[in-house]
């Protein structure tokens, strides 16, 4: 049996003690929050599971096995690298930490501790994206061109992050699954636009290995629910709309690629264009969220390294930092170690 804490019960935190109770030999047994009237709603929801307002409580449990942080991002380092200190595993949400050597230091302490560090990259589990990358990976994709994400929604604005680091953090995360890679440099613009002093709109160019390029845009003030990739390749194009239930994946057999043969004017080559049909592949029906705890439980019991381990919730924490400065320069071009 795997016991665990949650520390924080907010909008998804809530998800997450469903999503755990319904997996085998796995229990949430202490739920913690600062705020009395989160509590309170879960104590009328689960009357038998223990609740605490204070969150040190979940670390010195020696019954417990592992906390999940669900709480706001700035106070992810901190219960982090307590938990993983008393020996526990930790399951904390996107972003990993708001600070690059933050996260640094969780992937050295997961280590000396030899504890699972998992991060809540969810559209990782998401069996569209699992999908997606699978049809990338086949000979008949072609060469990636380039790749683009829409995220835009009418809240929820937070108040520690900008809409970067709540939304795109997302989208790098997609980024680098589906390309096996970190991009090398960002440039990014972004909007203040409700008068607070974080972006709450954002436009970001990623330059991947190979000359692949990749662009998204995330808003938390637009009325109009976006949930999308796209993916652009020599044969194919892919797109993913995770607000689609139908087809959430759709296959555009068609592409354009330059021939070897040239044209009569000097430097121009001939064009293919490649004309078929538009599927909609099966997609396995699935939770994201519960596929997540369910390989962060498994990742525990045979002492595996998780698909979002704290190296992929660094390498995305890295690309925001970079798009942070970015931002202040305007959009100029910042380079990622
Ligand atoms: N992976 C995803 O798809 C996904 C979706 C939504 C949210 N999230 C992430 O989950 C986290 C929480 O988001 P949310 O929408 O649930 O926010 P929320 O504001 O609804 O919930 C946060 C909860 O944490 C509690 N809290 C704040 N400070 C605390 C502290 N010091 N100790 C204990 N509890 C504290 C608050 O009282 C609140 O109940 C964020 O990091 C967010 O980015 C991820």
């Amino acid at each position: 049996m795997i016991n665990i804490a949650l520390i924080g019960y907010g909008y998804w935190g809530a998800n997450y003690v469903r999503a755990f109770n319904e997996l085998p030999d796995v229990k949430v047994t202490l739920i913690c929050d600062t705020n009395e009237d989160r509590l309170r709603l879960a104590r009328e929801r689960y009357p038998l599971l223990g609740t605490s307002a204070n969150p040190e409580e979940a670390l010195n449990n020696k019954w417990i096995d592992a906390v999940v942080v669900a709480t706001p991002a700035r106070a992810h380092f901190e219960f982090t690298q307590q938990a993983l200190l008393k020996g526990k595993h930790v399951l904390v949400e996107k972003p990993m930490t708001t600070r690059v050597a933050d996260g640094e230091e969780l992937i050295r302490t997961a280590e000396q501790q030899g504890r699972v560090l998992m991060v809540g990259h969810t559209f990782l589990f998401n069996a569209g994206v699992r999908k997606v990358k699978e049809l990338m990976s086949a000979a008949d994709f072609g060469k990636v061109y380039y790749l683009h994400a829409t995220r835009t929604n009418l809240g929820p604005v937070r108040h520690d992050v900008n809409a970067l680091w709540d939304l795109a953090a997302h989208d790098i995360a997609i980024f680098d699954h589906l390309l096996n890679a970190m991009p090398q440099w960002v440039s990014a613009v972004g909007q203040r636009v409700l008068g607070n002093p974080r972006e709450d709109v954002g436009f970001v160019s990623l330059h991947y290995p190979g000359e692949v390029l990749a662009n998204l845009h995330v808003s938390w003030v637009d009325p109009n629910k976006v949930r999308e990739i796209v993916v652009v390749g020599s044969q194919r194009r892919i797109v993913f709309d995770d607000l689609n239930n139908l087809e959430r994946v759709r296959i555009f057999e068609k592409g354009v690629t330059p021939s070897p043969a040239e044209t009569d004017s000097f430097g121009e080559f001939r064009l293919l264009v490649r004309d078929g049909d538009i599927l909609s592949p099966r997609i396995e029906t699935s939770e994201p969220l519960k596929n997540q705890a369910m390989h962060f439980c498994d990742c525990i019991r045979k002492g595996q390294a998780p698909l979002s381990d704290g190296r992929n919730g660094l390498a995305v924490v890295r690309v925001l930092a970079a798009i942070d400065q970015s931002l202040a320069k305007n959009g100029a071009p910042v380079e990622i170690r």
